[in-house]
């Protein structure tokens, strides 16, 4: 039997070791793996902790003041909570080739991060949730599609051109391990069950170019699809899920008028390690209540598809 306390108690003593006096920057994305890293630290050091979060304007909604909410109110943690929307939506303006988002999101994520990191004096470290898969992956031993058919960035990769010494605590643990972690450290379990979601966001699930109102209508038709996945159980029985926001208009009535408005697709699949996965079979009268709801509650969306395609030869995301 693996023990969580036993490990929770000598990574907190090597991390006090470690640390001295100084400071450690830890980068939060509002996902599982970064928030045990800051709860272990937070544990660890308290007030020398202080966390980074980018607001890139690609979140999901109400993501952001989920991460204030726990780390700033609820650990009276110092969280630099950076509000950089309007310098990643101007960035990506006439952006709507994918590898070319990711590029853009990525160099400018590191350059808020870094001008972030600066202001805080007397920081040495920089604390990372990378996990055991992700030590092999760079180590060359794996080199898994997902690795290379899309250039992947996200906060578990900042570059050691920032001139940090690093923390890594996961760096032994599978996923698995680092959820119950989580648990034992007392995080919510909602936030313990979390789905993955890329680094660069809504942005590679809102096809084409990606404007601050085709992301409201993305943000909304998501959150709907979330909801009820959560409601009905059927989150914990898919491994990631997620709405996307098509480039595409079609034909509908509404009333006596035509509209002609978006569409969307939903995504939800089952998979072990996301290199390969099979789409959910949600149940029909399910995705009926969805796909009703979608239409009648978010305005500018008249269709509602949802993708039976497998991985390979398609991939999870659509970007
Ligand atoms: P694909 O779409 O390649 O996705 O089947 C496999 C897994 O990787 C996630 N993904 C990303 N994660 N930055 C990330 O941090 C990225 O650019 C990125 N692209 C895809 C995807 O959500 C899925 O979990």
């Amino acid at each position: 039997l693996w023990k969580m306390q036993t490990f929770i108690d000598r990574t907190i003593s090597e991390i006090r070791e470690k640390v001295g006096n100084n400071r450690v920057i830890c980068g939060l994305s509002g996902g599982v793996d970064s928030s045990v890293v800051a709860a272990l630290l937070l544990k660890a050091i308290g007030p020398q902790a202080a966390c980074i979060f980018v607001d890139n304007g690609l979140l999901r909604m109400g993501e952001a003041d989920a991460v204030r909410k726990m780390f700033s109110e609820w650990y009276k943690a110092d969280l630099h909570m950076v509000d950089a929307e309007k310098r990643f939506l101007d960035a990506l303006k006439d952006v709507s080739d994918p590898q070319l988002k990711r590029k853009t999101i990525g160099y400018h994520f590191i350059e808020v991060f870094k001008q972030e990191a600066r202001s805080i004096p007397n920081a040495k470290f920089l604390a990372q949730g990378t996990l055991y898969p992700d030590v092999i992956e760079s180590g060359g031993a794996v080199d898994g599609p997902a690795a290379t058919i899309k250039t992947h960035h996200n906060v578990g990769g900042l570059p050691k051109e920032l001139g940090f010494e690093l923390i890594e605590p996961l760096r032994d643990l599978f996923k698995d391990e680092v959820r119950r972690l989580g648990v034992e450290l007392g995080l919510p379990e909602e936030l313990v069950w979390r789905h993955p979601f890329p680094g660069p966001g809504l942005a590679v699930r809102c096809l084409g170019n990606i404007t601050k109102d085709r992301l409201e209508i993305l943000r909304k038709a998501d959150k709907i699809f979330l909801q009820e996945l959560k409601e009905s159980g059927w989150y914990k029985k898919t491994s990631q899920a997620f709405v996307v926001l098509l480039p595409v208009q079609s034909v509908g009535v509404m009333g006596d008028g035509r509209t002609y408005e978006n569409a969307v697709a939903l995504r939800a699949v089952q998979t072990d390690d996301f290199m390969t996965a099979d789409w959910s079979h949600l149940p029909h009268d399910f995705l009926a209540k969805i796909s009703t709801r979608i239409i009648n509650e978010v305005r500018g969306v008249n269709r509602v598809v949802y993708d039976i395609s497998s991985k390979p030869p398609a991939t999870i995301e659509w970007e």
